[in-house]
């Protein structure tokens, strides 16, 4: 028998005058049985059953047909404020606000005419009454049976005020982050959009002073110019990303998805990033496509996923080959593209592998300051990864290199 039959079973008990138990039955039936009949153990059990009545620690409170409380336990005398005394005999709308007494007698009326109930068997939350007038939140169970007058009524009590105030602070709590991500959000995308203004300024003039248009620069003075110019790009990539973090947290990035070739926006990726693995004389390939392989998605976002992979493949590579390839795949009848950017590099520790997309994550800071970023790379590529309703997957050996792969669903002309 579980607890609660447990406690209906204690309180109907003594409800009933001490003549009779009232046990519920597998099936939600109830028997009635004599407390002094062998079968409940006798004098002894009763002792046992009034004993745990008046210790539990939910109110226990049992009415006669006519509404009258004839059970009131000790926990029931700390809840409402009322001695057993002053509680036995009170009509049960003692217990309750005014504006539940009307629908109670209603539903008291209509049980024991038509034996239709919408409380009993059940569990609700609602309101008691103390005797002081304050209202606090409880949780009513509710139980009848037939007693030698009519239907007798029991409900266990249990004040849920800690409880409420817990879910009602949790939701306050959860508003004000909600409200103040949002407004963080906002912030970012405003300052964001002011910072990077002046930066075009910057870059724009250094380019026009590097030109020589104004007149012949010294070495010195290009080579200052052009650090000028690189640290003001890299601010700028930087201040794109929050940028970017910011937007798609404000939920305001709208997306244009066109069918795609991939062969065409690999070509674009691999242009543009190319020089730059050159540079660190890696080798740099895009693996020839047997056939043109489409996805249908937002061209600028997939061409930010790819050029951030790419980027970090060869930022994180000293020597050996940076690759790409694009193959489709069949799984489960539904056709997928996936697009792996391969790299012979430094690999990543399989414990580090779970936390790399996380924002403002690198794997090792004395390794990674060496070759700038902030760690916002890999967390923006699979947020707006999950946009295009695509998903970034990592498989890496420590020292050995990785491949990242982002898979998208197929487009099928
Ligand atoms: N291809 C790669 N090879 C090795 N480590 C990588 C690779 N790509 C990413 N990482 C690790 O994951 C971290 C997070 O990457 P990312 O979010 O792009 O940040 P960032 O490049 O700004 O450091 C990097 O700092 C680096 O430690
Ligand atoms: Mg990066």
């Amino acid at each position: 028998m579980d607890t609660l039959a447990r406690k209906i079973e204690i309180a109907l008990f003594f409800s009933c005058g001490a003549r009779a138990i009232v046990a519920p039955q597998a099936g939600g039936d109830i028997r009635v049985i004599n407390p002094y009949d062998a079968e409940v153990g006798g004098a002894d059990s009763a002792a046992r059953f009034q004993m745990m009545a008046q210790t539990a620690a939910d109110a226990i409170v049992s009415a006669d047909p006519g509404g009258t409380i004839v059970f009131w336990n000790g926990a029931a005398e700390k809840m409402f404020g009322y001695s057993a005394d002053a509680a036995l005999g009170q009509a049960l709308t003692l217990l309750m606000p005014e504006r539940y007494r009307e629908p109670h007698r209603q539903g008291f009326a209509r049980y024991l005419q038509s034996g239709t109930a919408h409380l009993i068997g059940g569990t609700v939350e609602v309101h008691g009454l103390t005797r002081e007038g304050h209202e606090f939140p409880i949780e009513l169970s509710l139980s009848v049976w037939n007693g030698t007058q009519g239907p007798c009524f029991t409900a266990i009590i249990r004040d849920i005020s800690a409880r409420k105030m817990i879910e009602m602070a949790l939701q306050q709590k959860t508003a004000e982050l909600e409200k103040a991500n949002l407004a963080k959000d906002h912030f970012l995308a405003r300052m964001s959009h002011e910072l990077r203004t002046p930066l075009n300024a910057i870059i724009g003039f250094t380019g026009t002073l590097l030109m020589q248009l104004h007149g012949p620069l010294t070495h010195e003075q290009v080579a200052k110019l052009n650090t000028i110019k690189a640290s003001a790009k890299h601010l700028l990539s930087l201040i794109n990303d929050i940028l970017n973090v910011a937007e798609i947290g404000s939920g305001t990035v709208a997306l244009h998805p066109e069918p795609i070739s991939c062969s065409d926006i690999l070509a674009e990726v691999a242009a543009s990033l190319r020089p730059e693995a050159l540079k660190k004389g890696l080798l740099f390939e895009v693996a020839p496509m047997p056939q043109d392989i489409q996805v249908h998605t937002d061209r600028r976002i997939l061409s930010q996923i790819l050029s951030h992979l790419a980027n970090n493949a060869i930022k994180y590579t000293e020597q050996g080959q940076v690759g790409i390839c694009c193959n489709r795949r069949k799984e489960n009848a539904q056709h997928y593209v996936d697009i792996s950017i391969s790299d012979s590099g430094i690999g990543i520790a399989p414990e580090d592998q779970r936390r790399l997309f996380q924002a403002f994550t690198q794997v090792d800071t004395s390794n990674t300051r060496r070759h700038g970023g902030v760690g916002l790379g890999l967390h923006l590529s699979r947020e707006l990864a999950t946009l295009i309703g695509g998903v970034i997957r990592v498989q890496s050996e420590f020292g050995r290199g990785s491949t990242f792969t982002l898979t998208l669903a197929e487009h099928l002309p």
